[in-house]
């Protein structure tokens, strides 16, 4: 059966797929309350949704404040996240207090407001280096960075407050998501905005290790629709999803249809691998298919062109 969301909360609802995903919620005739720290968050993300979003400005570790905007909310969507691995490398505790803590903090708090249901935007980096390929829901948590551990613990907190609270929950394990609105300007971005941003500017990207790494990149849109989906459908209820497409690309490849998008040509730097990073990436998305109907739309190609459009306007 398929249920309405009527009184969504989206944590982290000014960044990158969060501030997406409530333009499409709004676009359904959702009530969309949105809590951010701004952070990374931008509010200009919310441009869109203008007033039809009640924007909220704080952090999600902020008891007393979750606790006022999850009332009356029927649906949790936990996007709020520090995203990069290598930051979660370089400061582990700082990335923890919001990863972990933060995703407890809005667990606990959607058990006590009597919310029907969590999305938690997971990722595919808790697989680690498995060398089996494509990535399944049933194989074994390898996590290579605190990042991965944070985000594998959130999915067994999930699964607690499922078991313990019968709050339902359920986990998108995201792969690499890109679209307009990722934000380039760090060197902790998403790899397809920074690349995206150095084309632009003319300027040569780096590439950490020999740049044949592959990522299996989702175009935000479809993202959306499966969040969507992992709130409205009963099938989701209790599980953990890949959300990606099954295809995948290498770091080198990527940079070379950038390029070609940009139509410069520039050899790229290459530096030595980062710590965490994993080598290959590619999702099954079978159980997303049978149980969300998630089935990707937008191809890579024109979702780069989309994005890469986009950055040009901005
Ligand atoms: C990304 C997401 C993470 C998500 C995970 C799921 C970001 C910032 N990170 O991690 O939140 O959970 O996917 O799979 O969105 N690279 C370069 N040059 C650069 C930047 C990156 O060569 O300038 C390489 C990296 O070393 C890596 C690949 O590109 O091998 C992808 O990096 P990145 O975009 O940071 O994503 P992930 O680490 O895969």
């Amino acid at each position: 059966m398929t249920k309405i969301i009527q009184h969504a909360l989206v944590t982290g609802g000014a960044g990158f797929i969060g501030s997406h995903l409530v333009d499409a919620l709004i676009e359904q005739g959702a009530r969309v309350t949105v809590i951010d720290n701004l952070t990374t968050g931008k509010m200009e993300n919310l441009q869109d949704a203008g007033a039809r979003v009640h924007f909220v400005e704080g952090d999600i570790r902020n008891r007393g404040l979750l606790q006022q905007v999850m009332d009356g909310v029927d649906v949790v969507f936990h996007q709020a996240a520090v995203v990069s691995v290598p930051l979660s490398v370089a400061h582990p505790l700082d990335s923890a207090a919001v990863n972990e803590t933060g995703t407890l903090e809005v667990l606990e708090a959607a058990r006590q407001a009597g919310c029907r249901r969590v999305v938690l935007a997971s990722s595919s980096a808790v697989y680690g280096d498995d060398p089996e390929l494509p990535k399944r829901e049933t194989m074994a948590f390898g996590p290579l960075s605190p990042y991965a551990v944070q985000k594998m613990t959130g999915e067994y907190y999930a699964g607690l407050y499922t078991k313990l609270y019968g709050l339902e929950t359920a986990c998108l394990r995201y792969f690499n998501v890109f679209g307009p609105r990722q934000d380039p300007s760090s060197p902790y971005s998403g790899v397809i905005s920074i690349f995206l941003d150095r084309a632009g500017a003319g300027r040569s990207p780096v590439i950490y290790g020999d740049g044949e790494q592959t990522r299996d990149f989702v175009y935000v849109r479809d993202v959306v629709s499966a969040n969507v989906c992992a709130a409205t459908e009963d099938t989701a209820a209790g599980k953990a999803f890949n959300i990606g497409t099954g295809k995948t690309i290498t770091i080198n490849r990527l940079w070379q249809q950038v390029a070609e998008l940009a139509g410069i040509a520039l050899a790229p730097d290459y530096e030595a691998a980062r710590h965490g990073d994993i080598l290959h990436s590619v999702a099954a998305i079978d159980a997303a298919r049978r149980d969300l109907g998630f089935s990707p739309e937008i191809s890579f190609e024109e979702g780069l062109a989309r994005t890469y459009a986009w950055y040009q306007r901005q």
